[in-house]
């Protein structure tokens, strides 16, 4: 009941675009996919506490230090007098972090200690793709500060049994993992795939690729993580189907230029009837910070609805709904009719 008391553990594009978001649907619902979720509200939801390693944001004020990133600005905001504290490294550094100097980190305890301090409900994991053994690190204090976590990096969280256990077993929540944007390639991929199928036709082969220029996509140009996101997309892909077929997708570059914005460019053969050939080749063009910005808002509130009601550990139909690689994966139709029966038709008003 209350508030949803929010932290953030990255303050780059995402976040920038969920704080927005945060004061701009206090007054407003144009662009809004769900005006109520397990009975809250958006502005229901309050930022507590936030942390980061850049040097340029740690020690600011969370709103000055949005404003280094590169996600559209289009909501004026006021300080909010939470300054960006120091948060911890565990792995080697991604691309885009390597271009910083002396980066700020502090001990695992003073973390905690300001996630307990300030009541925090649930952790927002948005650090960059490829630091697995960090996230790991803050899941684990996420759990001891007795918070909530939600994991929207590819780094294997949700997925990783044990720490789904001991969340459960805390009578905490954990959702993941890498989050599904609402819509981006992955999810305009499935909906073609899913479409040619319900068509009856045959999808035969099919690629994807994504040209981006926010630092996300620049970490990505990394062989090993380019490989891993692949992986989990042509994954999340398939599922639409149940055959297989040739597809590559996810291959990323970094364009600088292009800011936080993407292209993805598809390209789908199809068979139909007397072997008929269909063939699509188009694109699609989104800003990656806002196209979370919805999912972002459902899956915090879907997340405290699941406490409240005393569901812990890796709630699935959360997971499947708003992430690419969730322990168990749904279709993105039932994914969302999973999601929509159990957090959207509540009645309960909070
Ligand atoms: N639509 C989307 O944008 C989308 C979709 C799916 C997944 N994701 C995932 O969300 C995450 C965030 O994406 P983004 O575009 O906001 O990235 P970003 O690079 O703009 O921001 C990342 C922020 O995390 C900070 N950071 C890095 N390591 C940290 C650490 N150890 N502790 C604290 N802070 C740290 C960076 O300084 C930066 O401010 C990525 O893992 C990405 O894969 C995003």
């Amino acid at each position: 009941m209350g508030k949803i008391k929010i932290a953030i553990i990255g303050l780059g594009n995402c976040a920038s675009s969920l704080i927005q978001g945060l004061k701009y649907y206090s007054n407003h619902s144009d662009g809004l996919w769900h005006f109520k979720v397990g009975g809250y509200k958006v502005e229901d939801i309050e930022l507590v506490a936030a942390f980061d390693v850049d040097p340029k944001k740690v020690g600011k004020d969370v709103i000055e230090a949005i404003g280094y990133n590169n996600a559209p600005k289009k909501v004026e905001l006021d300080r909010l007098n939470i300054e960006v504290k120091p948060g911890l490294i565990k792995d080697p550094l991604p691309l885009a972090l390597r271009e910083l100097k002396e980066l700020k980190v502090n001990y695992e305890s003073k973390i905690m200690d300001e996630l307990k301090s300030n009541k925090v409900d649930l952790v927002l994991n948005c650090i960059c793709s490829g630091m697995d053994e960090t996230s790991k690190i803050y899941a684990g204090l996420s759990l001891d500060a007795n918070c909530s976590f939600i994991n929207i990096t590819p780094s294997r969280i949700a997925k990783d049994p044990l720490l789904a256990m001991n969340y459960e077993n805390g009578k905490l929540c954990l959702v993941g993992d890498d989050l599904i944007s609402q819509l981006g390639g992955t999810a305009f991929h499935k909906g073609l795939m899913k479409l040619l199928n319900s068509r009856g036709l045959k999808v035969v082969k099919s690629y994807q690729l994504d040209v981006g220029g926010g630092p996300e996509t620049l970490n990505t140009m990394d062989e090993e993580l380019k490989m891993r996101k692949r992986e989990i997309k042509t994954k999340s892909i398939k599922k639409e189907l149940d055959y297989d077929i040739n597809l590559t997708t996810g291959t990323t570059e970094y364009v600088e230029f292009m800011g936080n914005n993407r292209t993805s460019y598809f390209w789908i053969e199809a068979k139909g009837y007397l072997g008929s050939s269909v063939k699509i080749d188009i694109y699609l063009k989104t800003n990656d910070s806002e196209n979370a910005g919805n999912i972002l808002l459902d899956v915090i509130r879907a997340t405290k609805y699941a406490k409240d009601r005393e569901i812990y550990g890796a709630v699935n139909e959360i997971c499947s709904y708003g992430f690419k690689d969730p322990p168990f994966p749904k279709g993105i139709e039932e994914a969302y009719q999973v999601f929509s029966s159990k957090f959207l038709t509540c009645e309960i008003d909070k």
